[in-house]
């Protein structure tokens, strides 16, 4: 049941992400969102190399930072095979679902 509800909140949050427009550096949230939890969720759950993370392990501060200065640098051939826009859409939906967001994500 729990998980349900969960399932359902996702979908409310990308229905409300699809119809607001919400590009604020070029990025596509929605794309990138499907880009993340198939690239780099690989590594990014409990238990895995990189360890958990969704959009709600930062502050939008702090992703725009990872990604424009930090570059994955923990593990760099891991981000290697993305083009730049690949990695501006995960970028965005990282941003956009920030813990201080107006649309706070844990379900990335
Ligand atoms: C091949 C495995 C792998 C993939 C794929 C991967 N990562 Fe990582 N990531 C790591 C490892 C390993 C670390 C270092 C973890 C540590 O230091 O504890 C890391 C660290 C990070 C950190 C820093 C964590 C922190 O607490 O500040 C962020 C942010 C991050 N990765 C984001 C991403 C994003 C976004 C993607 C997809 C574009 C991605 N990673 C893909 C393995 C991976």
């Amino acid at each position: 049941m729990k998980r349900i509800s969960k399932i359902i909140a996702c979908l409310a949050i990308v229905a409300l992400a699809a119809t607001s427009a919400l590009a604020a550096e070029g990025g596509n949230p929605k794309k990138g969102k499907y880009l993340y939890k198939k690239n780099c969720k690989v590594c990014h759950v409990a238990g895995a190399a990189g360890g958990a993370l969704t959009p709600l392990s930062k502050t939008q501060r702090q992703w725009d930072r990872f990604f424009e200065k930090d570059g994955h640098k923990a593990a760099p051939e891991a981000i290697k095979s993305f083009s730049p826009q690949d990695l501006k859409d995960i970028q965005q939906f990282l941003y956009d679902h920030a813990a201080d967001s107006d649309q706070p994500e844990t379900c990335g």
